[in-house]
């Protein structure tokens, strides 16, 4: 099969694509021919091998351990373990794959997987797992409730696409924080307001907000506080910069030490892709609360070229890579 293959960390070059064996599944596992994977920030890091921090977390030492990038799968099932239970050949599913989805094929445990709603497009339903899952996953360790002030930060990205929705429709008032060209964009998503960062600092205003979900990293921990109400909860998902060794996770390893101060409550997630999430989405996007923003899609041959666009900060919501 074709698959886009990684042999060192670096650059774009890095990712070309090679034939490779199709996988064969193990008994608990499902064969998927992938018709969409979708993009999100783990594939640039793993890509680059930065921030350094990551190799001793299972990335591999020197290069990296998994040579197929991609976890986001959205596809056919084409054969099935002897022990799979939920789905059988010719079912149309979503979910995250261990083995890497830029790929013609690949193998994902069943209970990674569920059935793709009728309504949702494998291009959006590929784009929703680590982005989806992570959105729900935040807002949930924030203590989401009905008719909280809701504050998004990189709410035109992956994950902040997915949480302004989740939000609304969880019955929030949601202000939505994006650089310029994303304004429309994050209105459009149910945000009440939003701020375009770069004509107004949203830590300037006199608004407080219940809950915070930073997912573009750049603001301080004290910045952040000072626009939770004073039982608020801020929830740090992640956020690019930083140096090659902590990147972005500076702020996520203070949380919980500046949190012992104070009522407010700092929390820095760690998302899973488990099975009752994927499900919960799946719910939302089948019910049509939630519906994935893709903004680009690129053939398998131009996967890096997906992967700087997202890592350049640009698309509006997710890019995808089509088999
Ligand atoms: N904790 C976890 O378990 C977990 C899970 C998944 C992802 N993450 C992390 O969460 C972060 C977001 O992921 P994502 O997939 O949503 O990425 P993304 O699609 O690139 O979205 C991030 C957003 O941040 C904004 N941004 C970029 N530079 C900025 C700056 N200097 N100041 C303010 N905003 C800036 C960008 O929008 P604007 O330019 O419009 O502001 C962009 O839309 C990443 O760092 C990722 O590694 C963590």
């Amino acid at each position: 099969m074709k698959a886009v293959v990684q042999h060192r960390y670096g650059e774009r070059d890095v990712l070309a694509v090679e034939n490779v064996e199709t996988p064969t599944v193990r008994e608990n596992e499902v064969l998927i021919r992938v018709t969409a994977a979708g993009v999100d920030a783990g594939v640039w890091h793993t890509m680059a091998g930065k921030p350094y921090l990551l190799r001793l977390f299972g990335f591999g030492l020197r290069a990296p351990a998994k040579k197929i990038p991609g976890r986001d799968v959205a596809g056919v099932v084409a054969q099935v373990g002897s022990a799979v239970t939920r789905f059988v050949v010719g079912d149309e599913v979503f979910g995250t794959t261990l083995e890497g989805s830029f790929a013609e094929f690949t193998r994902a445990p069943e209970d990674r997987l569920a059935q793709k709603p009728a309504n949702v497009t494998f291009k959006q339903a590929a784009a929703a797992p680590v982005s989806g899952c992570t959105a729900l996953h935040g807002l949930r360790a924030g203590g989401l409730k009905a008719g909280q002030k809701v504050l998004v930060l990189g709410a035109g990205g992956g994950v902040g696409s997915f949480a302004v929705q989740i939000a609304v429709a969880e019955g929030a008032t949601v202000t939505g924080v994006c650089g310029p060209e994303k304004v429309e964009f994050v209105s459009s998503l149910g945000a009440t307001r939003v701020i375009d960062r770069s004509k107004e600092d949203f830590a300037a205003g006199t608004e407080r907000y219940d809950l915070i979900l930073d997912t573009a990293g750049h603001t301080s921990l004290a910045r952040l506080r000072r626009v939770l109400t004073r039982r608020g909860t801020l929830v740090i998902v992640g956020g690019e910069g930083g140096g090659p060794l902590l990147g972005g996770f500076g702020r996520s390893l203070r949380a919980p030490i500046a949190s012992l101060f104070g009522a407010q409550k700092l929390k820095a997630l760690a998302s899973k892709e488990d099975l009752p999430t994927l499900e919960a989405l799946r719910d939302l996007m089948g019910a049509g609360s939630v519906v994935p923003a893709v903004d680009r899609m690129f053939p398998l041959e131009q996967a890096a070229a997906a992967v700087e666009y997202l890592h350049a900060g640009r698309p509006l919501g997710k890019v995808v890579v089509t088999a």
